[in-house]
């Protein structure tokens, strides 16, 4: 299964998808960067996101705060005492692990041999230490279970240490105490510092929500599984305020949205999975993972959380600014309560590119290409003149004209016609236009579908009414 994940990682390198970061130094664990097709296809999915929850709902709005935020923000969320893993080394390797993850991994190992039980017991002993934050038993735990270290192969593990995950530097010239900031880990926090600032100025009332799409920063000891764990990421959140008491509906309401939007991308049903946590955060009173069958597994997209009023009532705490709303309907005044997505643009692009990845044999051929939805496919369509002569370029380079305001679009001419479909079946690209004589007579063309490779004869005047209706979502 994780050759696939290694054709898959061959595949978004090859046809400019997604690079190593600073690859010509070797790279740089767990960043990564997106190439021309890669950041239009991300792109296109923060766009459906945005539009999915800024302009279907008359109660959302969203902002862009910045990466940067007053220090004291981190005391108040609780990142600068309680943001932390788990970490342990091998003696042996010198390697170092999550030690949760190593747990974890052990589990599913008992799920896929068929021991349920002895896998769910195992993972709630580890919850139950990591509460208790009794490291040494953590310990104990990895070495009764005998959990070796996957490089050395033995279980010769130094004592766990927790081990902070906000990356933090310097404002200013000044390198003390008081000049230290860190790069956010999360962007719901610029979202709750700008609670009042929102409702007020676009005069909101409770329910409504705020949508914000940005960067997050992790120092993740595991940097594993391509774009799936990275240190740099993208996530897309939206924190929904709502009157006490009525969290869990809401809660419900959103797990049920947030999951039929992966379905409407076209993620099978099969392949997605509600995870509801056992055990809680000391802030949620309900959460559930939306997760995915990655080639490595089920593994988290998505996380729907009920924060209760934790977040607001602690920066209200902190900051001595009252951070309550009047509430017309009811004569009161309170801390609203919050419901929250928050999905990583990076993970959705990564479940998006795993989705559409075919690999079939037709007629003794092998062909690969990505089964992208057309509303989310980095070109929608390529103009292909059949020849380089007799008008024909200029008769395609009409129709990129017609097109381009509206789609993204190639003009491609260079190869034979079979060897242009397969560099577009490559990139996802679900129509190719061929222009050939018969379009000079009579303004037809043919298109040509990516998935099923069928072809048919349709007027050059139809085409744009065509590709709006496929990229539709
Ligand atoms: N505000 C809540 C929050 O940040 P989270 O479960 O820690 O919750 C939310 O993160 C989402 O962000 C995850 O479901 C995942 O999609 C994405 N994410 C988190 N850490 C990530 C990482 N290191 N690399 C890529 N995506 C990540």
């Amino acid at each position: 299964e994780n050759n696939q994940l290694k054709d898959i990682i061959a595949h978004a390198k090859e046809y400019g998808f997604v690079y190593p970061s600073s690859e010509i130094y070797d790279g740089l664990q767990a960043v990564y960067d997106y190439g021309p097709y890669g950041v239009e296809l991300k792109n296109n999915l923060k766009k459906l996101w945005w539009e999915s929850m800024t302009r279907l709902h008359e109660n959302i709005v969203g902002i862009d705060a910045a990466i940067f935020m007053h220090p004291t923000t981190w005391k108040a969320s609780g990142h600068v005492d309680s943001f932390n893993d788990p970490m342990v080394d091998n003696k042996d390797s010198k390697k170092r692990y999550r030690a949760d993850v190593l747990i974890e991994e052990k589990a599913a190992q008992f799920e896929n041999a068929g021991d349920t039980d002895r896998a769910k017991s195992l993972l709630s002993a580890m919850a139950r230490l990591m509460e208790a934050e009794d490291f040494a038993a953590l310990r104990d735990l990895l070495i009764n279970e005998n959990i070796s270290c996957p490089i050395s192969g033995t279980t010769n593990w130094t004592d766990i240490r927790q081990f902070n995950l906000m990356f933090s530097t310097q404002v200013g010239s000044v390198a003390d105490e008081s000049s230290t900031i860190y790069l956010r880990p999360e962007t719901a926090q610029g979202i709750f510092v700008n609670f009042l600032n929102v409702q007020k100025t676009a005069r909101m009332k409770v329910p409504f929500g705020i949508a914000q799409i940005g960067k997050a920063f992790r120092n993740e000891i595991v940097a594993r599984q391509f774009i799936f764990r990275m240190r740099e990421f993208e996530q897309m959140e939206m924190q929904f305020f709502v009157r006490p008491g009525t969290e869990l509906d809401w809660y419900k309401t959103w797990a049920e949205a947030r999951l039929n939007w992966h379905k409407a991308l076209g993620i099978p049903t099969e392949k997605l999975r509600r995870h509801d946590h056992e055990k809680l955060a000391h802030y949620a009173n309900a959460a559930l993972d939306i997760e995915y069958e990655f080639p490595f597994g089920y593994k988290e997209v998505e996380g729907i959380h009920s924060r209760t009023d934790f977040d607001l009532k602690s920066h209200q705490e902190y900051s001595k600014k009252k951070q309550q709303y009047f509430d017309p309907e009811i004569n009161q005044n309170y801390i609203p309560y919050v419901i929250e997505t928050s999905i990583g643009a990076d993970r959705l692009f990564l479940m998006t590119l795993c989705n559409a990845y075919v690999e079939e044999e037709v007629d003794g051929k092998q062909r690969t290409y990505l089964k992208l939805h057309p509303a989310v496919a980095p070109v929608k369509a390529a103009i292909l003149p059949l020849t380089k002569k007799d008008g024909l370029p200029e008769k395609a380079r009409e129709i990129v004209e017609a097109l381009k305001y509206d789609f993204n679009i190639i003009y491609e001419d260079a190869a034979s016609i079979g060897k242009r479909y397969t560099r577009q079946d490559l990139i996802g690209t679900p129509f190719c236009i061929a222009v050939d004589h018969q379009t000079l007579e009579d303004n037809t063309v043919t298109i040509r579908h990516r998935d099923t490779t069928e072809q048919e004869r349709v007027s050059i005047s139809e085409l744009h009414v065509r590709l709006t209706a496929a990229c539709s979502f």
